[in-house]
């Protein structure tokens, strides 16, 4: 077999104690480092140094008014940065760690760079659960900033030939290393939950279902992104985008074009995103799936119906997202 030109990138390091080490070293000089986490992969920087925290912002031309997701080790760390409640006790002791990002009031001693919270007074906090992940965060001692490691605007990485495909020259300025800890077994998002006021809130559906959220802490309102002053900055309408344009609720490709199916009726297309209509297989597969699909060059990518429980409610948020220029 000959070697991939991914295979072969210089930024790419193995998930062995060799290159935990490398990685942990670059973050504690300031640098950008990618890695695997069980949603996606994440851009990391020493989320207490404000110009490693800039730097996530430049390399991914994401806006500055964005706030970033702060990764910790343990809940006990998360406590020296927010003000934990009852609701956070609860959800952290079910969910942490895991696919589940909680925005909770910043402590008055916060250590974290402000540019995390992009002016907010609150901090979205995240305890991984996949060992890479914790292996890094456990080596460097940070608190690591990390959005997905994906241009602003773009589909996010679930391999780490996804992250290189985001920043093919090596001199840009993007991750100065790259984890590749395979493919990422959730392949969506985190849920990130609003717990700032009394009412619950969740900005973005994600990994952990809604339904399992509402059993332990009540009713939670669902933000929409057409409110005028969206809760979480990050809802921009146009998001997760592929280029080839994105039609939903398809039953076949539309004028020649390619169709990703869900379940048994595929109209003979190569593309599933799961043929037994399992939802964590469909969100596993999603984000990859529509990247190949994009490079194929196709006029259109329609995607099957997504029954809008469970995992679909994130999968149907990605899509709809995708496919805005549908509407
Ligand atoms: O699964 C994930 O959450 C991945 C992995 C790498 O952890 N990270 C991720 O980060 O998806 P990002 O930056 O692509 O999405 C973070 C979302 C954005 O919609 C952002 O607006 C929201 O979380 N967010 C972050 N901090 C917030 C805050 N303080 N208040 C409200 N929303 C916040
Ligand atoms: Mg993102």
């Amino acid at each position: 077999m000959t070697a991939s030109p991914t295979q072969s990138d210089d930024r790419l390091v193995g998930p062995d104690a060799a290159g935990i080490a490398a990685a942990g070293s670059a973050l504690r000089n300031g640098k950008l480092v990618a890695f695997p986490s069980e949603t996606v992969y994440g851009l990391g920087a020493d989320a207490t140094n404000d110009n490693a925290v800039a730097a996530i912002y430049a390399a991914k031309g994401r806006p500055t008014f964005n706030p970033l997701i702060v990764h910790v080790a343990s809940v006990g760390a998360a406590r020296q940065f927010v003000e934990f409640d009852e609701r956070a006790e609860r959800l952290c002791a079910q969910f942490c760690p895991g696919a589940l990002s909680l925005v909770l009031p910043r402590r008055a001693d916060c250590s974290l760079s402000l540019l995390v919270s992009a002016g907010l007074d609150s901090v979205a906090i995240r305890i991984p659960s996949h060992p890479v992940a914790q292996a890094l965060l456990r080596q460097c001692q940070l608190p690591i900033a990390a959005p997905s490691a994906n241009r602003s605007g773009a589909v996010s990485p679930t391999r780490a030939s996804h992250v290189l495909a985001g920043w093919p020259d090596p001199q840009a300025d993007g991750p100065a290393l790259i984890i590749d800890g395979g493919a990422c077994a959730i392949g969506v998002e985190s849920t990130v939950i609003d717990l700032t006021t009394p009412t619950t809130t969740l900005l973005r559906p994600g990994g952990i279902a809604l339904e399992e959220i509402e059993a332990l802490v009540g009713p939670v309102v669902i933000a929409t992104s057409d409110d005028n002053a969206p809760k979480s900055p990050g809802m921009l309408a146009r998001h997760y985008s592929p280029d080839t344009p994105v039609y939903l609720n398809a039953t076949g490709g539309k004028d020649g074009g390619l169709f990703l199916a869900f379940g048994a009726n595929d109209g003979g297309s190569s593309y599933n995103l799961s043929p037994q209509r399992n939802l964590r297989e469909a969100a596993a597969n999603l984000f990859s799936l529509l990247r190949r699909l994009d490079a194929l060059g196709a006029n259109s990518i329609s995607v099957a119906p997504i029954p809008n429980h469970g995992l679909g409610r994130a999968i149907n948020d990605r899509l709809s997202r995708a496919a805005t220029r549908a509407f």
